[in-house]
């Protein structure tokens, strides 16, 4: 098949392109893993599930399935996709109720003199306005200064949850004190703000959804640099972020994103309603004993709150040496949820000097994790990992941990990909492709080391073929 025909089929599978947030897994690699490893009805864990795509197909294939992660916006982006509310109401919501507020508030903001909306604002780092972009044919107006002072004038206060605090930390370019509405131009922070009102008005059972599109667009409409897209063919929509404001930067229209957001909301979940095989469950009890439910848990991995040895598939992505602080770069979403982010136990290394989080710590805590998952999983169970590590020292440690939590290595592959990640790119010796490890449980294991020699040997899983 043809690289952008593939592409394209990649990027239209609707559940996984609506939140711009990175690491995401191919929906290929899922379907693979769930239908080579998985039987129907098993249950299936992810605890550190993230952004879910390592095993959305089992909820596509009549297996029961516990996604759990520590961060809440995980938790709460993917809940109001498996509400059982229709999309045909979400939708109604939209076009009765908040799409009039948009189109007025937009007029507001967005329109130039002679009443035509902008897209776009390109600006410096003090907010002044270079060049601001026309919505229709993309015409540019020059020198567009001034364009934004019918509202200026204007008393405002944003909605207090842009006021919430970062976590500083250099390797992210987050400086002292600062604020997650420090990230916003007075523009977008009074759009963010009247926006967030207005969704905040809904019905509670509509507001999921709609905060949900709201977080997933934020940073589009923000000071901040785009991020790097695409880390590979699977998953052209996977971002890699930080906080970097640029000295020149483009601003978007809020409401006019908002809106395209929405439009990516609501394809997800028709289908997502025309292709579930479960439901979401209220309760752990509820999965046990059912034949296709499912649950998302805002838990931690190192106490799962499941019974020992219920679990038939442990599929996971665990957190890597040195990478993303995930709680940290989820702070600008995070903000928005009533949620407060569990930054003590995150498993994590972080060069953050407001955290705690160093090498040893990463450790201990990534061998609890495993213990734990060593006590959910039947005897007869597998755990199986996806791995992208830098180094071949990592991948050691990792092993090392693995056989101190009674597991046995039972196969090792290599998932063939078209580009290798930033990190990968960026080093040398390093492990090239992300790995697909199989482990078991045994009570007397061995250790398996990892070494150039054995990768150079690996099984090759080349997800161009499964799908063909
Ligand atoms: C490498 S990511 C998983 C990526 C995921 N497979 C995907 O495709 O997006 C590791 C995840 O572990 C989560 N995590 C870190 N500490 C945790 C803990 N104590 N309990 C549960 N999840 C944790 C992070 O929030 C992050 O989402």
């Amino acid at each position: 098949m043809h690289h952008s025909n593939l592409e394209n089929r990649m990027q239209t599978i609707p559940i996984s392109s609506f939140h711009k947030y990175w690491g995401k897994k191919p929906y290929f690699l899922s379907k693979y893993i769930i239908s080579k490893y998985t039987k129907e009805w098993d249950l299936i864990l992810d605890p550190f599930c993230w952004s879910w795509s390592l095993v959305i197909d089992a909820v596509l294939s009549n297996r029961r399935l516990v996604w759990q992660d520590i961060n809440p916006i995980s938790t709460s982006i993917n809940k109001w996709l498996t509400w059982n509310i229709r999309h045909e109401e979400l939708r109604r919501v939209w076009e009765e109720t908040l799409k009039p507020i948009c189109v007025k508030l937009e007029l507001k903001y967005y329109s130039d003199v002679g009443g035509k909306l902008i897209k776009s604002f390109l600006r410096t780092k003090k907010d002044d306005t270079i060049n601001a972009i026309l919505l229709k044919d993309w015409e540019i107006k020059r020198n567009a200064d001034g364009l934004e002072n019918k509202w200026i004038h204007e008393p405002f206060i944003p909605h207090w949850w842009f006021e919430k605090p970062m976590i500083s930390n250099s390797r992210l370019t987050v400086k002292k004190n600062t604020k997650v509405k420090d990230y916003f131009t007075d523009l977008s922070l009074r759009c963010h703000s009247e926006l967030l009102f207005a969704i905040i008005n809904l019905k509670p059972e509509h507001q999921a959804f709609f905060m949900t599109a709201f977080t997933a667009n934020i940073a589009n409409c923000s000071k901040l640099l785009p991020p790097i897209k695409s880390r590979w063919i699977f998953a052209p929509w996977a971002w890699m972020t930080w906080f970097y404001i640029a000295n020149e930067y483009i601003e978007n229209n809020v409401f006019h994103f908002y809106w395209n957001r929405v439009q990516k909301l609501l394809k997800a979940k028709q289908f997502f309603e025309a292709n579930s095989t479960g439901m979401l469950s209220e309760g752990m009890e509820e999965v046990m004993g059912s034949e296709s439910n499912f649950i998302f848990t805002t838990g931690d991995a190192k106490n799962i709150q499941i019974d020992s040895n219920t679990v038939d598939v442990i599929i996971t992505d665990p957190p890597y040496w040195w990478t993303v602080p995930y709680l940290e770069q989820s702070a600008i979403w995070n903000a928005f949820i009533n949620v407060e982010p569990n930054l003590l136990e995150e498993i994590v290394i972080s060069d953050s000097k407001e955290r705690n989080k160093g090498k040893d710590g990463f450790r201990k805590d990534l061998f609890n994790a495993f213990l734990e998952m060593n006590r959910v999983l039947k005897d007869t169970g597998k755990l199986i990992l996806t791995y992208n590590s830098v180094s071949l020292d990592d991948m050691n440690k990792l092993s090392a941990i693995l056989r101190d939590t009674g597991f046995q290595i039972l196969n090792v592959s290599n998932v063939v990909q078209k580009t290798k990640s930033p990190r990968q790119l960026n080093r040398i010796n390093v492990v090239g492709w992300d790995l697909l490890i199989i482990w078991v449980k045994s009570a007397n294991p061995t250790l398996f080391e990892f070494n150039e020699d054995v990768l150079s040997r690996l099984e090759e899983i080349n997800l161009h073929n499964f799908m063909n």
